[in-house]
């Protein structure tokens, strides 16, 4: 069981931001420097079919000037394939996506994308770079994720931190509770994220069955007010405290 539970820095809001002006600044790859310098284990972005956010310059440069491993979002088409198999990430999270959508709303239907989603995994995994998939907390879609032979999955966290704190929320989060030991159970690996703050990761990240966060919109927001470094190490501290109180249970 992983102890050592990892960060991924979501940087895509440094670049909507740098988008609704048109020109450089802020820039995404120097957010991906400072998520380091402030304890992130990993960035990652997701290249949109609208690049409203990430661009491909953008990831070309985050492949080239940093060294933290970059996990791309892609959604399962032949274009982010390409991009990916080009540019070789660490690893690749396919994502659904739906062009109106303002973020990415739900999972991934793997039980039944299963023939369009074979090919993507595939290939990406025979390029050597780790595949996960994006799904709701169910046992069906787990289930699926390890007959497609993707090694990871990441738990969509976001009815969970959009319900209202009390009985909607603990059920939200026993869902994800139920389906991180279950994964782990059938041999995926657990990764989270979606919507997760301040206020809602601690529970989360208490589940040792679950070795990696994935977090963005939150830390660029809490940003304005603070600084990112600050943002930063403060969602990585809550994130350590939550795990050394679980082992010292
Ligand atoms: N994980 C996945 C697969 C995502 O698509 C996103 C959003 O792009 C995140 C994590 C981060 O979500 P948020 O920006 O709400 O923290």
């Amino acid at each position: 069981m992983t102890s050592k539970l990892r960060l991924g820095v979501n940087i895509d809001h440094v670049a909507t931001i740098r988008n609704a002006r048109g020109g450089p600044h802020p820039d995404p790859v120097r957010a991906a420097r400072m998520a380091a310098r402030a304890g992130a284990d990993g960035i990652t972005a997701h290249l949109r079919e609208d690049r409203r956010h990430i661009s491909d310059p953008d990831i070309a440069r985050l492949r080239a000037e940093i060294d933290l491993p970059l996990n791309f979002e892609m959604a399962a088409t032949d274009e982010m394939l390409s991009i990916a198999l080009k540019s070789k990430p660490h690893a690749a999270c396919i994502v659904p996506e739906k062009r109106e959508e303002r973020t990415t709303e739900g999972g991934l239907d793997v039980v039944g994308g299963h023939n369009h989603l074979k090919r993507f995994v595939h290939e990406l995994g025979n390029a050597g770079i780790r595949v996960s998939l994006f799904i709701e907390a169910s046992k069906e879609q787990l289930d699926a994720a390890v007959h497609l032979g993707a090694p990871v999955v990441e738990i969509h966290t976001g009815a969970y931190c959009d319900a209202t704190a009390g009985v909607l929320r603990d059920h939200e989060l026993a869902r994800i509770a139920d389906a991180v030991t279950y994964g782990r159970s059938i041999g995926l690996e657990m990764h989270a994220g979606h919507g997760l703050s301040f206020e809602t990761v601690s529970p989360v990240a208490a589940m040792v069955e679950i070795s990696e966060l994935n977090i963005g919109h939150f830390l660029i927001g809490e940003a304005i007010f603070t600084g990112l470094e600050n943002s930063i190490a403060e969602m990585r501290r809550l994130m350590d405290m939550a795990r050394q109180k679980d082992s010292e249970n």
